[in-house]
């Protein structure tokens, strides 16, 4: 028997209801919930799952409003290994992603999304990517079965009612289908947090942009306006439409003098996205200012302004920060924790004695008692055995409206002007702290050849390089080489094009230390950054490209000398030899469809290194 579709009045778009129809033939759940986004909804289902375990809720006084999740030991990231871009042809997804051709792929998923719902309310979830009605923005409506996808993706989108008003009878949206992949027997207990073991499936059929995820509630996996719809099918569609969808966090600089400029910065997954873009510059520099639009995700689309000039404008399609908790204190982050303090819902944190959160790094000394991330006690004794009372990918959804830095502009439909893109992993050696590419293809160079090691647990051991261009490697929904392609062909696109730099805040010493302070400091190269733009400040050309001279940065309040400053930025000629034969390797992995431009400049560039070696 199928559930009775209950859709409300304000709900137009036939095909909509279809969709949702056959989803529910398929996935047989008890229950259709039309999910309107209102507080009372939020509410309800809150304490619905404070009921069945799933929330633990926090105490009023000192966390309003705030919930904390334990979740299965089995399910606490995304799983890059389950995930797939399912493209009608093998090379379209490129040698990057995972693939499986979509016939095939759709008979395993039918399989599984056969009676998947039993037993449960299945969710219809409207949301927009962006706000409403922004000509940045995107639809979609995922169907879910589980009541904490629906209050995350509450906090996280523009979620609900008005979202139909968009759709009307027939506007276009995503169509995003998610199932923690558990289905219930009659009278059978449900798990506190439901999600499937053993069996799990992140799907993206590019070309019918569509998202089908079994098996995971958590995070980017269950989420599915976040990376699989913001990014995978986002950058599919930015390509056939011609604009960016990219993994970047948004800032506003302004200056003493009240100049304000944007930029958005690519850094790999916990490479401190959220960091940079609540960054509270030091006392020191005096008047600099630094606004939030965005800590993740950016939606950039060319626009000819009134002066008859294209530039990229961007918005932020997110409506909330889905933030890695442990490392974020007072003195990291100052405007995170601000954040936080009412309206959240922590994911995998501890919990202390009076019903609040803590995690590694939080305060110096950890609670006397705690209950960890998986429910049992928990001392300082254990925390001295390596054992971590907040799982080290713990999160917290947080209403970006809340964040003290929040930009003025953040939810503005038209977007904010991008005068600079920054690109950074972890980089122990060889990459120096900052340096501005020479043009737009240069910088896409720098961009493709991205890399970022695991931080390595033993001091001073050198981790692993992996590649992560763009910081989008477990993020392109499509063959990689042609997504370096598109990025050459969008710098043609507009007339002011944005200048392109590399940062890194992770080089370190022989004893294993970083070089560098980071966190709010790191507003002393932004402020380079932004100043090159506007070409009021110097730098001296190298083989890497435009660099800054001691002098050409702000160093009132921080005591660095010369020697200190030349060893953050020297350029190592032997580990850049053995970089660019990394180069080398990683190109060729991308075969035909690598950019011969990007293959001669990796030449161009070695013979360039080699010369000034000699
Ligand atoms: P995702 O949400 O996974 O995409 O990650 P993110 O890029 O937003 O990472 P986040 O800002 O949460 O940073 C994670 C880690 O980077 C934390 O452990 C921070 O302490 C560390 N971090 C951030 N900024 C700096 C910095 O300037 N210097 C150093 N040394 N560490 C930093
Ligand atoms: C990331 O891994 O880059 C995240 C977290 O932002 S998740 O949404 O789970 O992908
Ligand atoms: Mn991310």
């Amino acid at each position: 028997m199928t559930a009775p579709l209950n859709a409300p009045d304000y709900v137009k778009h036939e095909g909509l209801k279809k969709w949702v129809a056959d989803i529910a033939a398929l996935t047989q759940p008890d229950h259709i919930h039309w999910a309107d986004g209102t507080q009372e909804e939020y509410d309800r289902l809150c304490a619905e799952m404070v009921k069945a375990g799933t929330l633990i809720k926090l105490n009023e006084a000192k966390r309003p409003n705030s919930y904390l999740a334990f979740s299965d030991p089995s399910d606490v990231a995304r799983v890059e290994d389950r995930t797939y871009i399912c493209s009608e042809k093998k090379e379209d997804a490129g040698p990057t992603n995972n693939w499986e051709e979509p016939a095939k792929m759709r008979e395993t998923l039918n399989g599984l999304f056969k009676g998947c719902m039993k037993g449960r309310t299945m969710y219809v979830i409207p949301f927009s990517m962006g706000p409403l009605g922004s000509p940045i923005a995107h639809i979609g409506v995922e169907i879910s079965d589980s009541a904490y996808v629906v209050v995350n993706m509450r906090t996280m989108t523009r979620m609900g009612k008005a979202v139909h008003d968009v759709l009307g009878t027939d506007g276009e949206f995503v169509p995003c289908v998610h199932t923690v992949g558990a289905p219930l027997e009659a009278g059978q207990q449900d798990a506190k947090w439901p999600c499937n073991p053993t069996v799990k499936y992140i799907v993206h059929y590019p070309e019918t942009r569509e998202i089908w995820s079994y098996g995971s509630g958590y995070g980017g996996n269950a989420l599915l306006g976040k990376k699989c719809f913001a990014l995978r099918i986002a950058s599919t569609m930015a390509r056939d439409q011609g604009w960016l969808a990219e993994h970047m966090l948004i800032l506003g600089v302004e200056s003493p003098e009240g100049e304000k400029s944007y930029v958005a910065a690519a850094f790999p997954s916990a490479c401190g996205k959220t960091n940079f873009a609540m960054l509270i510059p030091p006392k020191t520099l005096d008047g600099w200012k630094i606004t939030t639009i965005g800590d993740d995700i950016a939606w950039i689309k060319p626009r000819v302004d009134a002066d008859g000039v294209t530039r990229f404008y961007a918005i932020n399609p997110e409506a909330g920060f889905f933030g890695v908790a442990p490392g974020t204190s007072e003195k990291t982050n100052f405007n995170a924790l601000a954040t936080l303090k009412e309206n959240i819902i922590f994911t995998n944190v501890a919990l202390t004695d009076d019903g609040d959160v803590w995690w590694e790094g939080l305060t110096k000394q950890a609670p006397d008692h705690l209950i960890d991330w998986q429910g049992n006690d928990w001392t300082p004794e254990d925390g001295k055995a390596g054992k971590k009372a907040a799982h080290a990918n713990s999160r917290f959804t947080a209403p970006a409206g809340q964040c003290p830095s929040v930009d003025a502009a953040w939810e503005d439909p038209a977007g904010v002007p991008i005068s600079a893109f920054i690109f950074g992993g972890r980089r122990a050696t060889t990459v120096p702290l900052v340096y501005q590419a020479f043009n737009w293809n240069y910088g896409v160079y720098m961009a493709a050849t991205l890399g970022s090691e695991t931080t390595a647990a033993a001091f001073g051991q050198q981790g692993v390089v992996r590649r992560d261009p763009f910081a989008m490697l477990p993020f392109c929904g499509y063959h990689m080489g042609d997504y370096f392609n598109h990025w050459l062909k969008m710098g043609k696109t507009v007339d002011a094009t944005p200048k392109i730099f590399c940062v890194n805040w992770f080089r370190m010493n022989e004893k294993g230390e970083f070089m560098w302070p980071g966190f709010g400091d790191n507003m002393r190269v932004l402020k380079w950054i932004v100043q090159r733009c506007k070409g009021t400040v110097a730098a001296k050309e190298t083989v890497l490209g435009w660099m800054p001279k001691f002098e050409d940065i702000d160093w009132t309040g921080l005591e660095i000398n010369k020697d200190e400053f030349e060893a953050l930025t020297t350029i190592d000629a032997d580990a850049w030899k053995s970089e660019l034969a990394g180069h080398k390797e990683w190109f060729d992995k991308m075969g035909e469809k690598m950019p011969r431009e990007l293959v001669l400049k990796r030449e161009l560039f070695e013979m360039g290194i080699f010369k000034d070696a000699a």
